[in-house]
């Protein structure tokens, strides 16, 4: 949530940041702002409501000279998104600009004792609080820049990642973090990039500085960057090289990276699998187990924590470790682990996944495990993001990054690391033999390519289909065992950027309270492919047939009698039971792109959203 960028050095900043900007626009698209310091201590600030694209027209035209400059984009936690609550924030002086992605919690209390003290806000955001609070220590108390960082930082409470500039020092930017990413890349000739992640620093230097909390960074243009702590003690600097596709980042031919990335999986379902399916004599080696084989083996219990569409991939986990590896696993909502006091022994291992890695909710429940004695295992994505770095060890999904805001690459990479992992701990355990997970894997590998089949042959009937769906005002969405989750993923690709509202459920469940919504003008997108619970779901699509309600039907291919039942079917190669959330969310993800397509929706952008939820 909130994307930062800043830049030090030789270049003129501007069209960094802006490139930055627009590579961290998935963080949120509320406001958009730029600060310029130029050499003759100049502050030039620009900010307007709206994209990246708003503040590039509104800057045009005005004076944007600068070689040390810091930028936003805005997901409205405090305020609503207009140009006064848009980063940066100036300070009353109009000294200090600051921009910042967290929220400070006790910014009303910080707010009254600044207003007692004479300082005037133009804002209603709890930055622009942290901005005054500097520069009172700064200005009033006259402390230097870097120690009113420091003393306005230990009076915060909260999490921030800021970045700060000073025109009276134009060649510097100070930057720091609590609970917020932030990553400073080091240039050639003393040039310094920051960032939310390292996207918007890669195509200029691989040479990256993941903060940790409590850690102030000061970035001197021509010089050497320094880390020191909120005390001025200082901190060893840990330089990492980070590898990064650049075509990775731009759509690539594509009309939205959502349908760029759902395109994407068979590639990165291969990449996700390179390495650790049929290598080293063995059907599957992951280098996590070899490292930690016995504090995973001996768990008592799995229990996985995760948030939004992680979450659903974990539902999928549970199901498949328990299968294979028979250990009682449970599933929660970070959210709501983390504050419910909940029990925890150090024999059980904590699984937590995460796209970005940043999500708060997750980092916070991996901490509670970590003070109860859990061990951590994290199933991430951004290579290097705070979970990663918190957890004992894991198993990155390998996906590249994700930029759609909606998630769809994530979640069939999620369920891909998950379905290796319980197979590797099944075979590890005894639970499953060689023989069985060899066979395993080899179906396992075998998804990149049916998936790629079904894409070509399927999207052009979905987005066909999608022009039915567009006046639905609800959709429910069914699937059991394994198809469950699916179902509610299918549900939440659908709210989150067509508005259409949807609900997933258990098929079985819609006896129990949802089938009184069923009607003719209800779609019910039923996933009733051939497993073990066909004949089940099959009577269920008649219970809903009979009540006149709308059935899409997510099938297996040959299987002509759903195609009697059902108004409308779109047929799926078979695949083991416990491998068909791989293939039975590609149609649903379609869907959902073909109906906020549409209706004219802003697929990449959907209102309201962000795709690293970094605050609660
Ligand atoms: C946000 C995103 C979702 C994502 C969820 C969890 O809500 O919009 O796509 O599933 O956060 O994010 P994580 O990065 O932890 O997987």
């Amino acid at each position: 949530m909130c994307g930062i960028v800043g830049y030090v050095g030789n270049n003129d900043a501007y069209p960094i940041l802006i490139n930055g900007l627009k590579r961290l626009e998935y963080r949120g698209y509320d406001s958009a702002g730029v600060a310029l310091v130029g050499d003759g201590c100049t502050l030039n600030v620009y900010k307007t409501k709206g994209k990246v694209a708003d503040l590039e027209a509104h800057a045009s035209g005005k004076p944007l000279g600068g070689s040390t400059g810091i930028a936003h984009t805005r997901w409205a936690t405090h305020g609503e998104p207009n140009e006064a609550n848009a980063h940066p924030h100036v300070s009353q002086s109009g000294n200090i600009a600051i921009v910042h992605n967290g929220i400070i919690e006790n910014y009303a209390t910080l707010r009254s004792q600044l207003s007692a003290k004479g300082y005037q806000f133009k804002s209603s955001t709890d930055t622009e609080v942290l901005a005054q609070l500097i520069d009172y220590f700064n200005t009033a108390l006259d402390l230097p820049l870097l120690q009113a960082v420091q003393a306005a930082l230990r009076r915060v409470i909260g999490a921030y990642a800021i970045a700060v500039v000073d025109s009276r020092a134009p060649r510097r930017i100070i930057a720091a973090r609590k609970s917020s990413p932030l990553v400073v890349g080091i240039g050639n000739e003393g040039d310094f990039y920051l960032a939310s992640d390292a996207s918007p620093i890669i195509e200029y230097t691989d040479r990256m500085v993941y903060l940790n909390d409590g850690e102030i960074a000061i970035l001197p243009a021509g010089g050497e960057m320094e880390i020191v702590n909120l005390d001025n003690k200082p901190v060893e600097l840990n330089v990492t090289r980070v590898e990064m596709n650049i075509s990775q980042l731009e759509k690539g031919g594509f009309p939205h990276f959502m349908l760029k990335e759902i395109f994407e999986q068979p590639d990165c379902l291969n990449d996700c699998m390179r390495g650790r399916v049929n290598a080293q004599g063995q059907p599957l080696a992951l280098s996590s187990l070899r490292f930690h084989s016995k504090r995973m083996l001996n768990a008592s219990r799995y229990i996985i924590v995760a948030c939004g569409t992680s979450w659903h991939a974990g539902l999928i986990g549970k199901q498949l470790l328990e299968n294979f590896a028979q250990v009682p696993t449970s599933i929660e909502y970070a959210s709501e682990f983390r504050y419910r006091n909940p029990v925890i022994n150090p024999s059980d291992v904590v699984i937590a996944i995460s796209q970005s890695g940043e999500t708060a909710d997750t980092l916070a429940a991996v901490e509670l495990a970590r003070e109860k004695g859990a061990f951590i295992y994290g199933i991430c994505n951004s290579v290097g993001s705070s979970i990663p770095r918190n957890t004992d060890t894991g198993c990155y999904i390998h996906v590249g990054p994700e930029i759609g805001v909606a998630s769809t690459k994530a979640f069939t990479g999620q369920v891909t690391v998950l379905a290796m992992l319980a197979l590797s701990l099944g075979m590890a355990r005894g639970t499953l033999s060689h023989d069985e997970a060899r066979q395993a894997v080899s179906q396992l590998t075998r998804i990149p390519g049916i998936i790629k089949e079904t894409l070509e042959r399927i999207n052009p009937q979905v987005e066909q289909l999608a022009k039915m769906l567009t006046y639905a005002r609800n959709v429910i969405y069914l699937g059991r065992g394994y198809n469950y989750p699916v179902a509610l993923e299918g549900a939440l690709k659908l709210k989150e950027i067509s508005y259409i509202h949807a609900e997933g459920y258990p098929a079985a469940e819609m006896k129990h309270g949802p089938i009184a919504l069923v009607d003719e003008d209800m779609p019910v997108v039923v996933i009733a492919t051939r497993n073990a619970m066909y004949d089940k779901v099959r009577s269920n699509v008649q219970e809903i047939k009979a009540r006149r309600g709308r059935v899409i039907a997510i099938t297996t291919q040959g299987d002509t009698a759903m195609g009697d039942l059902a108004d409308e079917c779109i047929a799926l190669p078979e695949v083991p039971e416990y491998l068909e959330p791989l293939i039975t969310t590609i149609p649903l993800q379609l869907l959902a792109y073909h109906v906020a397509v549409c209706k004219g929706k802003d697929v990449d952008h959907p209102r309201n959203l962000a795709k690293s939820v970094t605050v609660e």
